[in-house]
């Protein structure tokens, strides 16, 4: 991660026209603002209101093609599971799975949503490293294609639910490769010491294990060693260990059939240098293309991100002796990722008029009382009134699924854009829904 990335640098931060120049479904229209796949973002936020998210299912649907069709141009047959995580709108899960997708679960809530959108049980994986009984039991229930299981214990623990119930699990090990994904230390997964996956020592012993175990049909082995991931080396050098786990479990005469080959494939958020789909294929047939493995994958954000803008509104500008701030009307409990992980993302006017003069810099934060409610420092914009709509770019994946009630501030709204017109696909929360679950104590 680059140094305080939250912060303006006008030596590599791209313009707002190169922003939207490398997003071909935003565009300025001179009159109607920025549209998103030609529907005007002002129009959204007039009718829906603001702080509203805003989906453009085509750039889903032409990202889900060409991932899937850099797969089949390495000749390879892979099945793509949608990490249901980046984004879990029922909207989106039915969208993909209407792609072909299959879906990459980490709860029983997400398991449960995959299946009401309509995605065949057979095409669920369920990741995580921490499956309640409950949901083991939940998994067997639905009769899902494959468990990740990520320890002796979890192993143990479904070996006697599924023994119990008389079915048997299709397990797939998930194997920490102990290799370092060079991204935000809190979304690196694959290093010995993050608490995911298998020890790689520990995996042949714990397959031998697994195969003879009653409820358990061991299928092969899986891994992911973070999230967005802007260099193919770390996937090279965790595929070559997978694949080396593979050629040894076959020496002892282990059926091996699967290699889940994870997601984490980075998006440009500011104008980062990002490996291609065609890279990542690449990468996965150079370790699998001679094993005869049938493959899967697991990618989120790179389906998504770019896909979703947030809409919010400028409340006020309060003059400083420093930068001014900026203060919308979204803050860190809608999109929580530059306060987590000071990540940048692209922030531009809706409207046309002035978005190109940028005047001297600003800090852009949401209304939350905490410092930490900061979107962006340094940032140049155009001058900004109150009432003037801004579009927080990329906020397709890990967005609204990460927004919180925090300062009782309601979940925001969400609207899908689709062939020239769009429609509310989450309803904003009313004030009064955030504490209905609520008592007074008797
Ligand atoms: N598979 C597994 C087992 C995962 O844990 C994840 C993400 C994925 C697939 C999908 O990774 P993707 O392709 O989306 O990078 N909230 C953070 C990201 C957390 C990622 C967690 N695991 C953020 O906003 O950057």
């Amino acid at each position: 991660m680059v140094a305080l990335p939250l912060t303006n640098d006008p030596a590599i931060d791209p313009s707002v026209q190169d922003l939207i120049a490398a997003r071909p479904w935003l565009k300025y229209d001179a009159f109607a603002g920025l549209l998103l796949d030609g529907v005007p973002l002002a129009g959204i936020a007039a009718g829906a209101g603001t702080p509203t998210w805003a989906y453009s299912a085509e750039t889903m649907r032409a990202r889900y093609r060409s991932l899937a069709d850099a797969m089949t141009g390495a000749d390879l047959n892979v099945e793509v599971h949608f990490a249901v995580k980046a984004n879990d709108r029922l909207a989106v899960l039915s969208l993909f799975g209407a792609a072909g997708a299959g879906a990459d679960v980490v709860s029983g809530g997400e398991l449960l949503k995959a299946r009401r959108a309509g995605i065949a049980a057979a095409r669920i994986v369920y990741s995580g490293v921490g499956k309640s009984e409950a949901e083991l039991r939940l998994a067997l229930a639905e009769d899902i294609g494959q468990i990740n299981v990520e320890s002796a214990e979890e192993l143990a623990m479904l070996s006697a639910i599924a023994a119990g119930t008389g079915q048997t699990a299709r397990v797939a090990l998930r194997v920490n490769p102990d290799v370092d994904a060079g991204t935000n230390t809190k979304i690196t997964t694959g290093r010995a010491t993050d608490k995911f996956g298998i020890p790689y020592a520990d995996a042949i012993a714990l397959y031998r294990q697994a195969a003879g175990l009653p409820g358990i049909r061991p299928i092969g082995l899986a891994t992911h060693i973070g999230s967005q991931i802007l260099a193919l080396a770390p996937y090279r050098a965790a595929y070559s260990r997978i694949a080396g786990l593979v050629r040894a479990l076959r020496d002892h005469g282990l059926h091996v059939e699967t290699v889940d080959c994870g997601g984490g494939l980075g998006i440009p958020y500011r104008n980062e240098p990002a490996p291609s789909p065609a890279g990542l294929a690449a990468a996965m047939k150079q370790a699998f293309h001679n094993l005869d493995v049938r493959l899967t994958m697991e990618p989120g954000r790179w389906l998504v991100g770019p896909a979703g803008v947030l809409l919010a509104s400028v409340i006020l500008v309060k003059q400083t002796p420093h930068e001014p701030f900026v203060v919308l009307d979204a803050a860190m409990n809608d999109l929580v990722r530059p306060a987590m992980y000071d990540a940048w993302h692209g922030i531009v006017p809706v409207a046309a008029s002035g978005a190109h003069t940028l005047g001297g810099p600003a800090t852009v934060v949401g209304p939350v009382c905490e410092s930490g409610d900061t979107l962006a420092r340094s940032r140049s914009l155009p001058p900004l009134t109150p009432g003037a709509i801004m579009a927080i770019l990329d906020a397709g994946a890990y967005g609204s699924v990460m927004s919180s009630t925090y300062n009782a501030r309601p979940l925001a709204a969400e609207v899908w854009v689709d062939r020239g017109s769009w429609s509310v696909i989450g309803d904003r929360q009313a004030a009064e829904a955030a504490w209905e679950r609520e008592r007074l104590p008797a």
